[in-house]
């Protein structure tokens, strides 16, 4: 059996044994079975401080990465000062390559991304996908926050998937099930810390250029790369090299 059907494999026995379990069992044996080789990755949004909590409770101090795109709000460096005293985490930072920013910023200026969108996947490249991959370096799994809610683009996201892009490792998405009604429910009842853009109607929240609050009635993530037209707005994090969002186990891609 290859590498890549082993983790097929593996993908559709957990979420065959975990369809409907709790967020917390799910991690429980996570921690288990990958230890130190699985990492967490935050952006210290309400998902994922929600995750942390979560993670705290199924294991010591677990491994948490964090991918400094340079151009974040001052309230995301807030929250992450306050995730990591209230926890004790040494999160784990990525910077993006200094010489591929000074390059991209020199050439087009600092608002390249506003011009198109090949501009815009340029510098998410630059500033999130390249440290991504390093940030995955040598381990065996990463934890996500993502949600079937959130967008048209990720209606299709497993519980647990195969991550074609970064060695067929596992991707686990804890929270896919949940609403976002769920998510504030469970910072109101463990009062754990909250991104405070989320109470100025961000509820999700990228790079400060372009995340903007959203109205009432907007989608959860309309306030991302807002004047964009189209509606498939993922940055290169949870996308395959032709662009689709990561598949799940057993779909492997045709
Ligand atoms: S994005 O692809 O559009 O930026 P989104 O903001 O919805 O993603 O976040 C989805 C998940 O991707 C988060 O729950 C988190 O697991 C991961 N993520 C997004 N941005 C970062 C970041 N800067 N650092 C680490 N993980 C991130
Ligand atoms: Fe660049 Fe905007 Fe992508 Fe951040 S979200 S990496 S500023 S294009």
């Amino acid at each position: 059996m290859t590498p890549l059907m082993r983790a097929h494999e593996l993908a559709a026995d957990w979420n065959a044994r975990f369809q409907g379990a709790p967020a917390l069992d799910v991690l429980r044996a996570a921690y288990a079975e990958f230890g130190r080789e699985i990492t967490l990755a935050s952006s210290f949004g309400p998902e994922d401080t929600a995750l942390i909590d979560l993670a705290c409770q199924a294991t010591d101090r677990p491994r948490v990465f964090f991918l400094d795109t340079g151009r974040l709000h001052e309230e995301t460096y807030e929250i992450l000062n306050s995730v990591r005293d209230r926890y004790g985490l040494n999160i784990e930072l990525f910077f993006p390559e200094s010489s591929a920013v000074e390059s991209l910023v020199r050439k087009k200026g600092p608002f390249s991304f506003y011009e198109s969108i090949e501009n815009r996947r340029e510098c998410c490249g630059i500033r999130k996908v390249e440290p991504l991959g390093r940030a995955l370096a040598g381990a065996r799994a990463w934890i996500t926050g993502l949600r079937r809610e959130q967008s048209v683009t990720r209606t299709d996201v497993e519980l647990v998937e195969v991550d074609e892009t970064h060695n067929h490792i596992l991707k686990l998405n804890p929270l896919v099930d949940w609403t976002y009604e769920d998510v504030v429910s469970y910072h109101e009842e463990r009062r754990i810390p909250m991104h405070s853009l989320v109470g100025k109607g961000y509820p999700s929240i990228g790079c400060a250029p372009c995340t903007r609050a959203i109205q009432p009635g907007e989608d959860q993530r309309a306030g991302r790369w807002w004047w964009e037209a189209d509606d498939s707005k993922e940055c290169g994090l949870h996308v395959d090299e032709s662009g689709q969002i990561t598949r799940a186990s057993g779909k492997a891609n045709s």
